[in-house]
C-alpha cells in the first residue's frame, strides 16, 4: 500500500512540475498574458491583434510574432515600452507589461506556431521579381547588400539577432521600411537597417515587402 501511494505521489509530482520542462509555468503564464492580458488595468489581450497562434493580422498591418525568437520579441516589446522603439500601437499596449510578463509572452509566441495568412488584394508579379534580385543579390550601385545575407535563407531569419522576414505581412514590412527610413525606428543595432532602407527607392521598398511576404513563413519546433 505504502509503495503504491509513493508512485501515486511520484507522478503526480511530475504531472504537477515536469522536470524536463522548467519553463512550463512561464509558458502558460505567456498563454495567459497572449489570451487575457495581464489582469492589471488597461491591459489588453495580445490575441485581439496577433491572434492566439502569433499569425498578426495583415488586414491592420499587425505582425506576425509566431516563432520569432524570444529574445528578439522580449527585446522589442521592452525597446517599445521604454520609448526606444517605433510602436503607435504597441506602445499603448505594453506600459502595464512587467518583466516576466514580458519575458513569458515572448515564450510563448516564439513557440506557437501559424500557418501563412492571406494578405490583403493579390501580389504584383512584377515586384516580386524586382524584390527577389534585391533580396538574394543586392543593389550594390546603391550599397545595398543582400537581405538574405543577415536575414538567412529564405528571409527565415538567424536566431537570436536578426528576425525572420519570410512570409511577414506587406503592409507591416513596408511600414518597416519606411520607418527606418524616415528614421523613427531607429534602434536597429549600429543603424544597419536605416542604412539600408534609406538607400532604396520607394518602389524597391515595395518590391522587397512584396517578395517577402509572398513566402513561406519559416515553422519550427523550438526545443
Ligand atoms: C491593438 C493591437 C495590438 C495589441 C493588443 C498588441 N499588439 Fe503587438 N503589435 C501591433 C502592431 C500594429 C505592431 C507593429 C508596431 C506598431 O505599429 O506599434 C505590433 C508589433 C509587435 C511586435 C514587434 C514585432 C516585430 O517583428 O518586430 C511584437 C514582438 C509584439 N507586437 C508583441 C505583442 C505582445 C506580446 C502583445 C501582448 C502583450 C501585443 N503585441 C499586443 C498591434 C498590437
Ligand atoms: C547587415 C545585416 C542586415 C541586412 C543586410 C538586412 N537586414 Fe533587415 N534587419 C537586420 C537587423 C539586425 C534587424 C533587427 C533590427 C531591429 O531590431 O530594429 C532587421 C530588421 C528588419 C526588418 C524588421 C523586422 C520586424 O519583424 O520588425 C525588416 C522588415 C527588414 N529587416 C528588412 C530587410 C530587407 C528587405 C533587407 C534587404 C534589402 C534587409 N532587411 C537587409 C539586419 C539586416
Amino acid at each position: 500500500m505504502k509503495v503504491v501511494l509513493s508512485v501515486l505521489l511520484l507522478v503526480a509530482e511530475i504531472v504537477a512540475f515536469p522536470a524536463w520542462s522548467g519553463a512550463t509555468p512561464l509558458m502558460d503564464w505567456g498563454l495567459h498574458v497572449a489570451k487575457e492580458g495581464n489582469g492589471k488595468p488597461g491591459s489588453t489581450a495580445c490575441m485581439e491583434c496577433h491572434r492566439l497562434d502569433g499569425g498578426g493580422m495583415p488586414s491592420i498591418g499587425s505582425p506576425r510574432i509566431a516563432g520569432q525568437p524570444s529574445q528578439y520579441i522580449a527585446r522589442e516589446i521592452r525597446e517599445v515600452k521604454a520609448g526606444k522603439r517605433y510602436g503607435p500601437v504597441m506602445a499603448g499596449v505594453v506600459q502595464n507589461l512587467s518583466l516576466r510578463d514580458i519575458r513569458a509572452v515572448a515564450l510563448y509566441y516564439s513557440r506557437a506556431k501559424s500557418p501563412k495568412l492571406p494578405d490583403v488584394g493579390p501580389s504584383d508579379p512584377t515586384l516580386v521579381g524586382e524584390g527577389k534580385h534585391i533580396a538574394t543579390r543586392g543593389f550594390w550601385k546603391k550599397n545595398i547588400p543582400a537581405c538574405v545575407q543577415c536575414h538567412g535563407p529564405n528571409g527565415y531569419g538567424v536566431p537570436p539577432l536578426f528576425p525572420y522576414i519570410a512570409g511577414q505581412n506587406r503592409t507591416y514590412l513596408l511600414r518597416q521600411l519606411m520607418a527606418y527610413a524616415f528614421l523613427k525606428r531607429q534602434d536597429d543595432p549600429d543603424g544597419l537597417m536605416r542604412g539600408i532602407a534609406r538607400r532604396m527607392t520607394m518602389t524597391q521598398r515595395k518590391a522587397v515587402a512584396e517578395y517577402f511576404s509572398s513566402l513561406k513563413p519559416p515553422i519550427r519546433d523550438v526545443p
